[in-house]
């Protein structure tokens, strides 16, 4: 219910005024202070460059006054001119400056995502907010903005920084402002109105993620408040609003829905008519876009380009990662000089790849040119991710063995001869069994075409596909669907709700979901407590919405509260974030690994327990890294967990929840755990398989796990993932009545004691026939 009286809705308007004016002092403030930095920056670099004068700490470019340093940024700046995308600055800046929202469209490497924020910059769209630029991917975030620090000659962190989830590398000076499309996401829950920024721009606007598709909506509707109107007409009408209100401010009140009803402020948007909006992309379906936007403007780049020979296989392979290693040999030693790129689908398949590849070439003898392997994906460590950008020596030739991320999100120089395999890695969705999978499949013509181009930027280049020119023009489709189409949306979900769109059916969505997947997020959403029946954010909910986490992650840190088990909970949901890369097991010293693995599997407690272990043994030997190479455990995933557990503690206060432990109960944190993920129980069958009970269908614990010898009667996962089964990762045992116990709204006693009877039954039935004790198998 709204907790405002009419009388207090009317102060809170006074208010919301009042802040308004505030926010504009403040803004006013702002402004003046990123003023002083862009005279300080331009006076400094003017500076540096002409007498190679020191500044001392605040601006760190002491290395500048040599002169060899002084000559690579003048050879930036230089080369900053020769990008397709320069001769259109003021046409740019114009457009911009004319209209609200424009679509960009420049093939890769033109310099959209490098050029448009400094051009900005320069025209001092900096001195009234943040240019914020949005990549899909952490890489390109990182990357892009290392590469503009690189060429303002700033350090990173300071005018130009990124943002990216569990990392923020910005402070109080900067200015541009790369960052995940997920993290500008987040930002809307803190600043519905973007305050602080005087410019968005949603690049690679094609790639369609869940988060952009929702930015997309977001944004649009932050530059027209009418949008919102929608909100209520379907909502109940907005208590509080004194009958005869002046029309005008109707309209205003339309848009409160747009926070939620228990923070009624205004919503400034309608005054943020100033907000600038860019969508870019290398290739996009500019009409699409313009239409949504209300026919925005479209300006296009032309790049340039040089023809590209495409090749494709007479038959199709059998394993295309033999085939592009092949492809790799056979290009290295017959073709011209130019550099190679591979598109793999992930990072254990380039890391084969690299392995194969060192081994083969270690043969070829001194007469064939250097092969310089570099590997690319997301968690490769930054130092080395810079390798790929570094101009292979004279004489060598470098092959980059890349995920999708090379695309369109990154541009290396140099690439004359790309090998499409054809395939990427995709999630997909079954709403109706709420398995999410990441699956191994065909690209879409759309992205074939991309990866082709990235051969022809620096002359004429040869691309490899290695499937049949039949596949394409019969089997691959045009593009790839969004993937708001094919993912579980509960996250999403949450954070509309937060935002307070009520209705997210009518939520003006560029392509909308799939009814069915939009109504089981909401379903669980409400199981998890965060909704109310008439599906509104309750309390829970909005201290859920707190944590950069899926709502059964958040919520089972809400819970760790209740079982006074706050500090061993964030470490196993740091842990659990970092994915699956804390053990590693090389393949000559397996059974050591394995061996190092059980040891944190001592007393059967499970996987999440076991992850527990792992982080507080190496919390108490003070985070050492040889305690790592000893237990065979990265370090740099440790590192990350570490990071991710400091951000849960800090977001622990301000959902007023104090740190409190008994490593002693693990039932207390097992039940934590319950609470957030009884969603995913299954309880054992005969043959050592499991049924879930919600949705039922069979599962195995996967191999890795350290229950998959115990067999446990009950269970919950963290995850379900489909390799050559459907494996259920990271497990607990649990006890059945805890289902009833924590969650009563969706479990019945009676469901629970009927599959306890059964089993008890099946059970003794087996006791008969087997004749001996092996009831773990059941
Ligand atoms: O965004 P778009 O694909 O249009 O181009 P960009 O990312 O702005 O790249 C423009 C140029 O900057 C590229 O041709 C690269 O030479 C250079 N660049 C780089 O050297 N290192 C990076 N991390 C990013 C860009
Ligand atoms: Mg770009």
């Amino acid at each position: 219910m709204n907790p405002f009286t009419e009388q207090e809705a009317w102060e809170e308007h006074q208010i919301g005024k009042a802040t308004l004016k505030f926010g504009s002092k403040d803004k006013k403030q702002m402004s003046d202070d990123y003023q002083y930095v862009f005279e300080d920056q331009i006076e400094f670099i003017k500076a540096s460059v002409m007498d190679g004068d020191k500044y001392g700490d605040e601006v760190p470019m002491e290395s500048l006054d040599n002169s060899k340093e002084k000559s690579a940024l003048q050879k930036l700046q230089d080369e900053r001119k020769t990008l397709p995308v320069y001769p259109y600055r003021e046409e740019l800046l114009q457009a911009i400056h004319d209209h609200q929202v424009l679509i960009i469209v420049g093939e890769t490497g033109s310099g959209k995502t490098t050029q448009i924020p400094q051009y900005l910059h320069e025209a001092g769209y900096t001195k009234r907010g943040r240019v914020g630029c949005t990549q899909p991917r952490r890489v390109a975030a990182l990357s892009v903005a290392a590469r503009v620090s690189q060429e303002m000659g700033v350090k990173l962190g300071h005018e130009v920084g990124y943002s990216i989830r569990f990392e923020d590398c910005t402070s109080e000076k900067t200015v541009l402002k790369y960052m995940t499309d997920g993290m500008l996401l987040r930002e809307f829950l803190g600043e519905p109105d973007l305050a602080t920024y005087s410019v968005v721009m949603v690049d690679e606007a094609h790639e369609r993620t869940l988060s952009t598709d929702i930015l997309f909506g977001l944004l649009k509707a932050s530059r027209n408040t009418s949008n919102f109107i929608f909100l209520h007409k379907k909502s109940k009408p907005l208590p509080g609003i004194p009958l005869g209100w002046p029309t005008n401010y109707t309209l205003h009140f339309s848009t409160v829905a747009y926070m939620h009803w228990s923070e009624l402020k205004f919503d400034i948007t309608r005054f943020r008519t100033d907000l600038k909006l860019l969508i870019s992309s290398a290739t996009l379906d500019a009409e699409k876009f313009s239409d949504y936007f209300d026919s925005a403007p479209i300006v296009e780049i032309p790049g340039r380009r040089f023809p590209v020979e495409i090749n494709y296989t007479k038959a199709p392979e059998a394993n295309y990662l033999d085939a592009a290693i092949v492809s790799v040999l056979q290009i290295h030693v017959t073709e011209p000089p130019g550099d190679i790129l591979v598109f793999f689908t992930g990072q254990e398949e380039i890391e084969t790849a690299e392995a194969i590849l060192k081994h083969r070439t270690r043969g070829l003898g001194t007469k064939i040119a250097e092969l310089i392997i570099c590997p690319i994906y997301a968690n490769l460590p930054t130092e080395l991710q810079a390798k790929i950008f570094e101009p292979t020596p004279e004489g060598a030739r470098k092959v980059v063995l890349a995920t999708n991320i090379a695309e369109t999100s990154l541009t290396i120089d140099g690439i004359k001869y790309v090998i499409d395999p054809g395939f990427c890695k995709m999630k997909s969705y079954n709403p109706r069994t709420g398995m999410e999978s990441l699956l191994i499949t065909p690209i879409s013509k759309a992205s074939a075409l991309q990866r082709a181009g990235r051969s022809g930027r620096t002359g004429p280049g040869k691309c490899f596909r290695l499937y049949t020119a039949y596949n394409y023009f019969n089997n691959l489709e045009d593009n790839t669907l969004p993937e708001i189409q094919r993912t579980n949306l509960a996250n999403v979900a949450l954070c509309l709700k937060r935002l307070g769109i009520l209705d997210l059916q009518n939520f003006d969505f560029m392509d909308p979901p799939p009814a069915e997947a939009l109504l089981r997020a909401l379903e669980l959403l409400f199981a998890l407590g965060a909704l109310n029946k008439v599906g509104e954010l309750t309390k829970v909910g909005t201290r859920m919405a707190e944590f950069p986490l899926d709502p059964m992650l958040s919520k089972m840190i809400i819970a760790s509260d209740k079982y006074k088990c706050s500090e061993e909970v964030i470490s196993i949901a740091a842990m659990l974030s970092v994915g699956n890369s804390i053990f590693y097991c090389p393949k000559d010293k397996q059974v050591h690994a394995d061996n190092a693995r059980m040891n944190f599997h001592f007393g059967n407690d499970g996987d999440h327990i076991a992850l527990l272990k792992v982080y507080s043994s190496w919390k108490e030997t003070n985070f050492s890294t040889q305690w790592c190479y000893e237990n065979y455990i990265q370090v740099r995933s440790m590192k990350r967990a570490r990071d991710i557990r400091d951000q849960l503690e800090r977001l622990l206060e301000r959902v007023e929840i104090e740190l409190t432990s008994d490593p002693n109960d693990l039932d207390a944190i097992k039940k934590a755990i319950t609470s957030g993920f009884f969603h995913h129980s299954a309880r054992l069958q005969k043959y050592g398989s499991y049924r879930t009970v919600k949705n039922p269908q069979t599962v195995h614990i996967h191999p890795s796990s350290g229950l998959a010898q115990v067999l446990p009667r009950w269970v919950i996962y963290y995850e379900l993932v489909l390799t050559t089964k459907e494996y259920m990762r990271q497990v607990t045992e649990i006890k059945p009545d805890w289902l009833v116990e924590i969650a009563p709204h969706y479990y019945q006693l009676k469901e629970v004691e009927d599959r306890m009877l059964s089993l008890s039954l099946s059970l003794s039935h087996t006791h008969t026939h087997t004749n001996n004790n092996n009831n773990n198998q059941l």
